[in-house]
């Protein structure tokens, strides 16, 4: 595991982009795997502005994105397929049908053997991006007595609806449950960036990287995968 200490989110995030835009780079055809959530707007803030002034090319990537609410469609505002269409894929030059992100209204059991099977044909991720829910999850793997391997539907922890419900108007409008891949396609995957910033995650940061391997963390496992940098701007 290498350790990237950041001095604030602004530098977390040059940090992070500057790692993906080196893949990008060198892979033009990689498979990104991309997350949701607060922490990674500016990183693809960031990568677009790159893009921008013509410094990277997103034509030949592929993106899998790690979830998505259960009963939401994608053109809902807070749907994760939306999050990404506004934050990112709408500011680069990335091919739409070579972003992947799970279905919402489908039927839950086939989307998600329909979404392993994907991943699976396109020979895995090249690079995982993640962030660091504050129980531990990554991607919407919850806490829980073991680590689920594929791609599977999860009833949200009330921890977890809590901290997204800044993202929708009312409390009862966040869902209960989502679409995740499981931790083998994220162990998989041949490098994983885990970008986490703010205070109040310190703690569950210090535990997913040097506590126990434990499910009751699901991030912890990410201490077994042979080339995870952690990108942290922990201090405010
Ligand atoms: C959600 C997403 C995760 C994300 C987490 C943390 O639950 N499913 O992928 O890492 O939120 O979000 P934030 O970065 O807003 O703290």
């Amino acid at each position: 595991m290498r350790l990237i200490y950041a001095t604030d989110y602004k530098d977390m995030c040059r940090k992070a982009a500057n790692l993906i835009s080196a893949q990008v780079i060198l892979y033009p055809n990689s498979v990104l795997g991309l997350a949701t959530g607060a922490t990674p707007i500016g990183i693809y803030d960031q990568l677009a502005d790159w893009y921008r002034k013509r410094d990277l090319d997103f034509s030949g990537v592929t993106s899998v994105n790690l979830d998505e609410y259960c009963g939401l469609e994608a053109a809902h505002k807070q749907s994760y397929r939306y999050f990404m269409e506004t934050q990112f894929f709408s500011k680069i030059n990335i091919q739409r049908s070579r972003t992947h992100v799970p279905n919402g209204i489908a039927d839950p059991d086939e989307e998600c053997r329909r979404y392993d099977e994907v991943i699976h044909t396109l020979g895995g991720i090249d690079l995982q991006l993640l962030g660091l829910g504050h129980n531990g999850h990554i991607g919407f793997n919850e806490p829980g007595p073991l680590f689920q391997k594929g791609t599977h539907c999860v009833e949200l922890s009330e921890n977890t609806r809590q901290a997204n419900r800044r993202f929708f108007a009312h409390a009862e409008e966040v869902p209960h449950k989502a679409i995740t891949v499981g931790m083998s396609s994220i162990m998989q995957a041949k490098r994983v960036i885990l970008a986490v910033s703010g205070k109040q995650k310190a703690n569950i940061l210090k535990k997913a990287i040097e506590g126990p391997v434990t499910p009751e963390i699901p991030a912890s496992l990410l201490q077994l995968h042979n080339d995870l940098i952690v990108v942290a701007s922990v201090d405010q």
